[in-house]
């Protein structure tokens, strides 16, 4: 058997041994929306270092725990925390979470992330629907034999983010009056911020949005034929679009500052997502 479809089935296996629990939508947490705990109605919860050979993020503010419960009547599982491809793991390790999530049962794929806002219709606070992807520079998790069990080897990527769910949380939006940015989001491998003469690249590719996850989770839920959709908090402005340095805390407030409003936008979608499922 492939070793990366092995390590898979093994933390599945750990995962069952310790829950039944039968997801329909994974949710994963980026910065800020970490205590969204607090929102679900939670049943279990196991933490990323009792799944043997799980990997476990490195970064302050993303310690990491599979809890799985409830979200309006919504069977889901959310990822706090994830790992990054900066932290040293493989690509395989990085995208192993989304693919043990979708084994549990997730037929839908929630992302969530701090970005730094490119296109300069944007402000520090926003959030950006997700409705398309670039990948700069970020390995393609796919690359390597191709696992049969998973997908295909050619995988289609016209619609990675389904137009169902995106319309669900526009009208999630509307409904509580938040107001939603669209755009792409492009993901470096981080972890040093952008350049200023990056940034200017990157709005040429058409991105709206730049961080250092999320993208190469999205190709290989993709590959599994989970339904996606993600939203971005642009917590800054991308680097050269003002006066100020960037840095990580800087980054944390603003998640922080956003998580009421970010959390109520996730959880009214999924509550929309009932008749999608
Ligand atoms: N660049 C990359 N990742 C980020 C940023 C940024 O400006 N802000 C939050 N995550």
């Amino acid at each position: 058997m492939n070793d990366i479809y092995k390590k898979l089935q093994d933390c599945y296996a750990c995962v069952r041994a310790k829950t039944d629990f039968e997801p329909k939508v994974a949710i994963v947490l980026g910065s800020g929306l970490g205590d969204y705990a607090k929102d679900i109605e939670v049943v279990s919860e196991i933490s990323y270092s009792e799944i043997e050979g799980f990997p476990v993020s490195t970064v302050p503010g993303h310690a990491g725990k599979f809890i799985f419960g409830y979200v309006k009547g919504v069977p889901v599982v959310c990822m706090k925390g994830r790992v990054h491809f900066y932290e040293g793991y493989p690509i395989s390790d990085v995208v192993l979470p989304i693919r043990l999530m979708k084994l549990l049962g997730a037929k839908v794929l929630f992302l969530t992330n701090a970005s730094g806002g490119i296109n300069p219709a944007f402000s520090a606070g926003d959030f950006m629907l997700i409705k398309d992807q670039i990948a700069c520079f970020a390995p393609n998790p796919l690359i390597g034999p191709n696992i049969d069990e998973l997908g295909v080897r050619f995988p289609d990527m016209t619609h990675v983010y389904d137009l169902d769910l995106q319309q669900a949380i526009k009208d999630a939006a509307a409904e509580n009056e938040i107001k939603l940015q669209e755009g792409v989001y492009i993901q470096l491998t981080g972890p040093s911020f952008e350049s200023p003469a990056e940034i200017k690249m990157l709005r040429t590719l058409g991105g709206d949005a730049v961080g250092m996850s999320t993208v190469v989770e999205a190709i290989a839920a993709n590959h599994m034929g989970m339904k996606i959709c993600g939203i971005s908090c642009v917590c800054n402005l991308a680097a050269g679009m003002t006066d100020n340095p960037l840095t990580h805390d800087e980054v944390q407030e603003a998640a922080n500052k956003a998580a009421p409003l970010f959390k109520k936008l996730v959880t009214e979608s999924v509550a929309k997502f009932e008749n999608l499922l």
